[in-house]
């Protein structure tokens, strides 16, 4: 059973909008980014100009991720992008859309490929759908966020059991054996997990050699203080791992303080969504001053 998924409603249409006009990018880019030397961070070999990121479900259809970079994030992620185009419920315009973009406007800001297999697709072949995103989006992206905690539609949450989760896990890894560049792996997982079930990925992804995990995405219990639940999955996940397996905190991050709460609590960086929709690219550069001006006091 799937639910659909809010939108983001006027506040995205309209940051789309913005996008699109001619030069508008470029002025995002005159008055926005800003290079912070003291915020620079190596995490799985990837050298992030600053920890603070994009997260998925705002560039899907992989069409702004320069023009958003220029706000002066850290890295972009798109996504999450399925096999196939879909509608419902997480709307996009699948794999081959996502590569001829790339293919035809070379990132300037490290990117994430967010993937995820089709709702209709079947558990059993719910692999072959993560595998054939990995395989398309390899030589064109830097990292990889493997989404297996949606919300709104229950074949994708049920993968984060273990069983189905190596399933889908162990076939990425072995192939990217193949290639010559290494791309790290992230695992997003829900902030609604139990402790026990949280234990289990952990201890597939530390034997494994899955690089990361992305905490948390969206609550099903929405009357719940979404930043409160993350941060103290990100805390949770940092003392079972003892800061091993590196973090990118995400959830209810809606001022310059609390993405300084979430790195403090444990992640290696951080991603905004919702309040970059809604506040835009201010609140990007406003983030950045505060963690620097922290990194010096
Ligand atoms: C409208 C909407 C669409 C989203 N779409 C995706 C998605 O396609 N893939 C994904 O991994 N997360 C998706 N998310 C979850 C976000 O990436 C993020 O984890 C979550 O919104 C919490 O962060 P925030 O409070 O900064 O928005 C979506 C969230 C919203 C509100």
């Amino acid at each position: 059973m799937s639910k659909r998924r809010p939108s983001y409603n006027k506040y995205h249409v309209l940051l789309k909008s913005m996008m699109s006009i001619p030069f508008f990018a470029m002025f995002i880019k005159l008055f926005f980014k800003r290079k912070y030397p003291s915020l620079v961070k190596e995490v799985c070999g990837i050298e992030f100009p600053n920890p603070l990121g994009l997260g998925g479900g705002v560039d899907v259809d992989c069409e702004f991720y320069n023009k958003i970079g220029n706000a002066g994030f850290g890295f972009v992620e798109f996504g999450s992008v399925t096999p196939l185009p879909q509608e419902d419920p997480m709307p996009n315009k699948g794999i081959r859309h996502a590569v001829e973009r790339l293919r035809d406007e070379a990132p300037n800001v490290i990117i994430g490929a967010n993937i995820c297999k089709n709702a209709k697709t079947s558990k059993e072949n719910a692999p072959k759908d993560y595998e054939k995103c990995f395989a398309l989006l390899y030589d064109f992206v830097d990292m990889f966020i493997v989404n297996i905690s949606s919300p709104y539609s229950e074949s994708v949450y049920e993968l984060q059991d273990v069983e189905l989760l190596s399933e889908v896990v162990d076939r990425l890894l072995g192939m990217r054996m193949y290639f010559d560049l290494y791309r790290p792996i992230f695992v997003k997982i829900s902030p609604d997990l139990t402790h026990s079930q949280v234990d289990e990925i952990l201890d597939y992804c530390m034997r494994s050699g899955i690089d990361g995990i992305v905490a948390c995405n969206l609550s099903k219990d929405t009357g719940s203080d979404l930043f409160e639940k993350n941060i103290a999955m990100v805390r949770y996940i940092k003392e079972k791992t003892k800061g091993l397996l590196p973090i990118i905190g995400s959830g209810g991050i809606r001022t310059p303080e609390q993405a300084k709460q979430m790195l403090d609590a444990g992640a290696s960086l951080v991603e905004i969504c919702t309040a970059f929709v809604t506040k835009g690219p201010s609140l990007v550069r406003k983030t950045l001053k505060y963690l620097d001006n922290q990194s010096h006091s």
